[in-house]
């Protein structure tokens, strides 16, 4: 198998993972670089998981990289079936999952198979919530194609779905086996795609890592027209920020929630608007800048911080906002969020760029006026 040591163009970590009661050891590795894809059948036989493989793909993944994938398998002795699902966050549901359940039973997948997301963040969210469940829980592992996926949500072990009234509220903790990125895939990626991932980029920066932050100031032109040399380091830094994350609170007991900086908005913006209008990436966009400007009133961010903080948001030109939604509705959807507790909406908040902190509940007079704030700052563009 090629791996860091041999090839120096695929980078290797673990995500070591907090022990459990029987103290022991629970990691799994990451592979990142150009050309992954094709190791994922060597990796996974090395690694001694199962060789009946279903592979689950959405309708444009399927053809860019699960044929590659299966090929893969199957040249390497597999049995490799294949389930491809339609596209987008309208489809992140429970009869999505169930479709799912039923390919599976008619594929008579057992105990003994790999679920392999070849995707986005909604195609690993989907297939890690259908291997948690489907007969109390198969193994499987993510190739995230999108830059989302892989800078976020294919590592962590956050699997799930929507329902119409909140984002995730359906879900569980469940680890993947390893991680394949193949940032090769990026270049595929449509335009709109790749700056929702950037989103989540620019989190890190502001949540943990000052320094990427000023990389990110740097060089964010090549990284929106893409040079894709910029960006094995940059998915690499991120995966291993989520992972010290990971590796202290999976279980969002309390650290985890730094990773919704922007979210408590964002999943509002997404839920009001039947996640339909916005891409996730689009909708956290608009929600760390409310979330910023609800930094500078309730955890003293410099001014000057939070207006860099802006203007590197707004470097990534989402599609407009739509001033429609109205800054009550935005505000009852919060209560859908699953951070809610005795009624409080909890939000991750910064005191500095690369610094933040969680579990503040700001008062309704102040989480709507970052609302307005946010509304009038889209308007102004
Ligand atoms: P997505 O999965 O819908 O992918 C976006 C679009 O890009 C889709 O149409 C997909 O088919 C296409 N695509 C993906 N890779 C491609 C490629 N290489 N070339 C061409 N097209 C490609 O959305 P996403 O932005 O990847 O993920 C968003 C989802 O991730 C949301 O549901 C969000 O809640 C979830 N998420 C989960 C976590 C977690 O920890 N589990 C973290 C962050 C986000
Ligand atoms: N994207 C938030 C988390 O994984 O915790």
């Amino acid at each position: 198998m090629r791996t860091g040591t041999v090839d120096r163009s695929i980078s290797q970590f673990s995500v070591r993972l907090p022990q459990r009661d029987d103290a022991s050891t629970r990691s799994y590795p990451i592979y990142i670089g150009q050309g992954v894809l094709s190791m994922i059948a060597p990796a996974v036989s090395e690694r001694g998981l199962p060789k009946r493989i279903v592979i689950v793909s959405d309708e444009h993944t399927a053809s860019l990289y699960g044929d590659r994938v299966h090929a893969g398998f199957v040249n390497f002795g597999f049995r490799a079936d294949r389930i491809e699902l339609p596209a987008g966050e309208r489809n992140k549901t429970p009869d999505t999952v169930r479709s799912i359940y039923d390919k599976l039973h008619a594929l008579r997948a057992g105990r003994d198979s790999l679920l392999v997301a070849v995707g986005g963040g909604v195609i690993g969210d989907i297939t890690g919530y259908a291997a948690a469940t489907y007969l109390r829980g198969i193994p499987y592992v993510q190739v995230p194609t999108s830059l989302l996926a892989q800078v976020d949500s294919s590592v962590g072990g956050k699997v799930g779905v929507n329902l119409p009234y909140g984002k995730n509220l359906i879900g569980a903790f469940y680890q993947p086996a390893c991680v394949f990125i193949d940032v090769g895939t990026l270049s595929t990626l449509p335009g709109r795609e790749l700056r929702s991932g950037l989103a989540e980029v620019v989190k890190y920066g502001a949540i943990l890592d000052a320094a990427l932050f000023d990389l990110l100031e740097r060089d964010f032109d090549g990284l929106l027209h893409p040079d894709l040399h910029l960006y094995p380091d940059i998915v690499k830094r991120c995966c291993e920020l989520k992972a010290s994350v990971v590796a202290k609170d999976e279980h969002e007991a309390g650290l985890r929630e730094i990773l919704n900086f922007g979210h408590t908005v964002g999943h509002a913006i997404e839920a009001s608007t039947g996640y339909a209008t916005y891409t996730h990436g689009e909708a956290i966009t608009y929600g760390m800048i409310a979330e910023t400007y609800l930094s500078v009133t309730e955890r003293s961010l410099p001014a000057d911080e939070a207006g860099r903080i802006i203007r590197l948001l707004d470097r990534l030109g989402p599609a407009p906002f739509r001033n429609d939604i109205g800054i009550d509705t935005m505000y009852q959807a919060m209560f859908g969020d699953k951070k809610v507790r005795s009624g409080n909406i909890r939000f991750s908040l910064l005191t500095g760029i690369g610094a933040c902190t969680f579990g503040h509940t700001p008062g309704e007079e102040a989480i709507k006026n970052s609302l307005r704030q946010l509304v009038s700052h889209v308007k102004e563009q």
